[in-house]
């Protein structure tokens, strides 16, 4: 089962009405969406996932709910396209990152360090580029650098440097043998301090699925689609998809450094978002839900043309 993170303070956030137009970027299993759709009776939801299987769950419990949405099976690095051919300006997009529980949990996906599968790791299952390739084609340096990258792992060499010599004698076929390669390559008093494998496995992840690229086009493409006066909520899952949500919000919210000094903004150059909140779940959550001890909430609202607040 998946419990949504952050639900109920994305949900106010997104200032839903009646008529709302909203995308969900990241359908999952669709608790977010299902919520969005119970409150947005005369509007429409338009829901994003790249996995079949999340879909199929998630049509179910949208049905139960209302015929106002439409599921598009496809990466939400197409947001733009996708609206654009539909004519949509939403009132608020939600992005809730990363893999769902059930994903993590079915074994075969290859998403976990606790349970034996092949190396996978796709969260779109017609992609062709598998965790298998990375970890047995790619050279040493290009190991060591996405481990240090999308791993933030302080032991990206040693590691890499035992990947390496394990495929001189045989293919690392299964996460459970990967996981071991990691455990013995590492100081015991690392072993200690969570599982060794996490971090590579988080690298090896957003390496197989192009993780930060994706969502940096996306999130870009979003500010764009967004309506003045809507919102975009986005809950993160690491310091990386965090940090380029934080500069990225950043950026859009304030005047260029070098018209700060003016005594008068022109129209032009004030910014066309508002920065809304930055919160992390409560006490209460994290204790009912581990998944969401690394949680973030950024939300931003789209100021209207003119530089204004929409009331
Ligand atoms: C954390 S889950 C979302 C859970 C959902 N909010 C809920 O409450 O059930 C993230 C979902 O986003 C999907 N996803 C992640 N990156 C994606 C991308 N680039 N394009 C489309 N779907 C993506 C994953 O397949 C997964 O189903």
């Amino acid at each position: 089962m998946h419990i949504s993170v952050l639900l109920e303070e994305s949900i106010r956030y997104l200032n839903l009405k009646d008529n709302s137009v909203i995308v969900d970027a990241t359908l999952g299993y669709g608790g977010h969406s299902s919520n969005i759709l119970a409150k947005i009776p005369k509007g429409f939801l338009y829901a994003f996932d790249q996995d079949k299987e999340a879909i199929k769950e998630a049509s179910k419990k949208l049905a139960s709910v209302g015929s106002n949405y439409e599921i598009i099976n496809t990466n939400f690095v197409n947001i733009k396209e996708e609206l654009n051919k539909r004519n949509i300006r939403p009132d608020g997009i939600l992005f809730d990152l990363g893999v769902s529980s059930p994903q993590l949990d079915n074994a075969e996906r290859g998403f976990s360090f606790h349970k034996d599968a092949k190396l996978d790791m796709r969260m779109n299952q017609d992609d062709k580029f598998t965790a298998y390739e990375v970890v047995n084609e790619y050279p040493y340096e290009k190991l060591v650098d996405i481990f240090y990258k999308y791993g933030e792992e302080k032991y990206a060499s040693s590691i890499a440097k035992a990947i390496i010599q394990y495929r001189e004698t045989k293919k690392i076929e299964s996460t459970l043998e990967l996981a071991e390669i990691i455990k013995e390559s590492v100081p015991e008093k690392y072993r200690r301090q969570g599982h060794p494998a996490r971090k590579v496995f988080q690298a090896i992840r957003i390496e197989v699925n192009n993780e930060l690229e994706v969502f940096k086009t996306a999130l870009t493409d979003a500010l764009d689609l967004v309506k003045p006066g809507g919102r975009i909520c986005v809950i993160t899952f690491h310091s990386l998809e965090d940090r380029i949500c934080k500069q990225i919000f950043n950026e859009v919210s304030s005047i260029p450094k070098e018209l700060r000094k003016l005594p008068v903004i022109p129209k032009e150059y004030k910014p066309k978002f508002k920065v809304v909140a930055n919160i992390a779940p409560s006490k209460k959550e994290i204790e009912e839900n581990a998944r969401s001890r690394s949680a973030r909430l950024r939300v931003i609202e789209r100021v209207n043309d003119y530089g204004e607040e929409k009331n």
